[in-house]
């Protein structure tokens, strides 16, 4: 088991620039973004997680102590291709990878654990964590065939009006299998909004190429909220002052 954990972003939303630093080094109740995400992960080896890194990447290398791996993204090209930089890391080794976001500071070392059991037990080629939400942040959105199966994921800012009114969103964990990801990553296309490679373009080509593809969903909890705006950090930071 491996995992990768994106912090190359700037933090646009966040207006981080006037802090300069990348986004996941923010503080919320005192310690950065990104610390959250590795110390729920800490049921992995060190030198099994690989951190993305970008926008001012020495400033990861300084805050993140450990045996960590680090991959650079240059250019921030989205999501998708912040996975692809680590593909050299990853050479040889055949398994799951868990793809986490290290702007969301609530998850809680079970759901993580739980993601790679329902990957290995359903023997999926990739497992998308979801969430029902009644009043739902911009994220995107989980769809779904009449036969209630995933089939993709639309990113709030590409989705219709209809779309928008899903309550099942993406999360931003994943389990892949290794040898799925990188190849299917170099075909990601970036006609989108955005002009980026979303990551959340590869359950549907899992679906597409009838393999495996798994949701695991979980709902009434405070984990899936993460942190593009201000309200977003200051609600975290609310959230892990309330917690023990
Ligand atoms: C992403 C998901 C969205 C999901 C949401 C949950 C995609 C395309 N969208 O959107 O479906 O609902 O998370 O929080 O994945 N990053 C890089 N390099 C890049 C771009 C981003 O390392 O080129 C890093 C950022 O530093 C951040 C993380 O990836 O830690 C997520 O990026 P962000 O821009 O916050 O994605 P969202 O818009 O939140
Ligand atoms: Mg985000």
């Amino acid at each position: 088991m491996k995992a990768i954990v994106l912090g190359a972003g700037k933090g646009t939303r966040l207006q981080s620039e006037q802090y300069n630093m990348p986004k996941v080094l923010r503080k919320a109740n005192g310690k950065p973004l990104l610390q959250y995400v590795l110390e729920a992960l800490n049921f992995l080896k060190e030198e099994d997680m690989t951190i993305v890194v970008g926008y001012k990447k020495e400033m990861v290398y300084d805050a993140i102590k450990g045996n960590y791996q680090f991959a650079t993204q240059d250019k921030q090209l989205g999501t998708g291709h912040a996975v692809l930089v680590t593909e050299d890391v990853f050479k040889g080794y055949k398994g799951p990878i868990l793809v986490a976001y290290g702007d969301m500071p609530l998850y809680k070392r079970s759901t993580y654990e739980k993601m790679f059991e329902i990957h290995d037990s359903e023997k999926a080629t990739c497992t998308v964590l979801t969430a029902v939400i009644d009043d739902p942040p911009a994220y995107g959105r989980i769809i779904r065939n009449t036969d209630n199966q995933m089939i993709g994921v639309i990113e709030a800012k590409d989705c219709t009006k209809e779309q928008l009114a899903i309550k099942e969103l993406n999360v931003g964990v994943y389990v892949f299998d290794s040898e799925f990801l990188f190849e299917n990553l170099k075909s990601l296309k970036n006609d989108n909004i955005q002009q980026e490679y979303y990551l959340t373009d590869i359950p549907k080509m899992v679906m597409e190429q009838d393999k495996k593809l798994v949701t695991h969903t979980i709902y009434h909890t405070n984990e899936v909220y993460g942190v593009n705006t201000v309200e977003e950090l200051e609600f975290c930071e609310r959230v892990l002052k309330n917690q023990p």
